[in-house]
């Protein structure tokens, strides 16, 4: 039986690696899903596969996020599409809705998680010239494993997310250090290193 409806995740990137993997464990979770990619054909193989397995509403928008009518056109369909409730922007780094241009009562109760991924075995490596296999395998994290990390730390209210790094109190640590760094940087004179 489908579990009842969390709203509906748009996920970018979603035709392989670990945003499709986003896509399996948020329809588990009980999300419609808009998944965005490149392949139109990859898109709906994958939406036809999590439709039948877990009974959600899946639908695919082919999309070339490096063109900017396309990322219009995902754009507008989050300011227009009132049954999303959650983005995973996990093709590249870019924003799809200007900060800026968005007004201050529709982005509150929003919330951001950035996850910091180690590195992960997915074609990402293959494809950048690097095959993950030549990796030392003690430090690549599987797919599966970095995403069901992530929504741990999601559903735990983190902010930022680093699913290989085991002692936390290292990123505590390093947080306070990069508060007490900010405090230093109003100066009226250039720091000698610069003169
Ligand atoms: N794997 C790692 O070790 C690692 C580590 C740190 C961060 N990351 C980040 O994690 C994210 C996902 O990487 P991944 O490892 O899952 O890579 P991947 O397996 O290569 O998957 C990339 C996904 O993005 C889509 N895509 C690529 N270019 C696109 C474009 N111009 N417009 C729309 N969709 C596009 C691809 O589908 P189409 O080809 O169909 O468009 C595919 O669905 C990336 O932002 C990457 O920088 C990865």
């Amino acid at each position: 039986m489908a579990l009842s409806s969390k709203g509906t995740a748009l996920i970018t990137g979603a035709s392989s690696g670990i945003g499709a993997v986003y896509a399996d464990r948020l329809a588990r979770q009980g999300y419609d899903l808009i998944l965005v990619a490149r392949s139109q054909a990859k898109l709906n193989a994958l939406a036809n596969h999590l439709s039948n397995e877990t009974g959600r509403v899946v639908e695919v928008v082919a999309a070339d996020l490096k063109d900017k009518a396309d990322v219009l056109r995902v754009e507008a369909i989050l300011r227009s599409d009132a049954r999303i409730t959650l983005l995973v922007n996990n093709a590249g780094v870019g924003a799809v809705m200007p900060l800026l241009a968005s007004p201050v009562d529709d982005m509150e109760g929003i919330r951001i998680q950035a996850v910091l991924p180690g590195a992960t075995a997915t074609d990402f490596w293959s494809e950048a010239g690097n095959p993950v296999e030549n990796l030392p395998q003690e430090i690549v994290m599987s797919a599966e494993d970095m995403v069901d990390a992530a929504l741990v730390g999601l559903a735990s209210g983190e902010v930022v997310t680093l699913p290989g790094l085991h002692d936390g109190d290292q990123w505590d640590a390093y947080e306070v250090q990069r508060q007490a760094l900010s405090g230093l940087f109003g100066n009226s004179t250039a720091a000698p290193r610069y003169r």
